[in-house]
């Protein structure tokens, strides 16, 4: 299910979801694709506030779409921005990916050729997640 033809859509579809970015302030488009474990896409862009503190990251909208959508795992995100080299994910945004896909691939791309090809619990080890809360 995850091949790089499904990689290539979601990559598409960030890109898509980065043209809707709402970034006055930052100026920095940011388009996020999440790929739910029963195969679904979604999209999500930064969403900026004047008062800052409000803003939404691309990741945490799309997660937060798709949750609002039935996804109950994530397996992939894609990130997308505009620049030169890729972006990873800021740190709040690691600990809502943890919240659904501890392990999920993360994949991110920029316009040169260069990626950030990881996983989540790469970028967040030893994480305090939904497990802790369980018995
Ligand atoms: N941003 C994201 O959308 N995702 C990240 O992981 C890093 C930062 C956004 C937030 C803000 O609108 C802009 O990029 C500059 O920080």
């Amino acid at each position: 299910m995850i091949d790089d033809t499904c990689i290539n859509r979601m990559i598409a579809l960030a890109k898509e979801a980065c043209s809707k970015a709402y970034c006055p302030y930052s100026k920095f488009p940011v388009g996020a694709a999440v790929l739910s474990a029963s195969g679904e896409i979604f999209t999500g862009c930064n969403v900026e506030n004047a008062s800052y503190g409000l803003t939404i990251c691309a990741e945490r909208n799309a997660i937060f779409h798709a949750c609002c959508n039935g996804m109950k795992r994530l397996a992939v995100l894609v990130l997308y921005t505009p620049t030169e080299t890729p972006t990873a994910p800021c740190g709040a945004c690691r600990q809502v990916i943890n919240e659904f896909g501890e392990n999920a691939r993360i994949f991110c791309v920029c316009d040169s050729s260069a990626t950030i090809d990881t996983s989540l619990s790469d970028l967040l080890p030893i994480s305090f997640g939904p497990h802790n809360l369980t018995s």
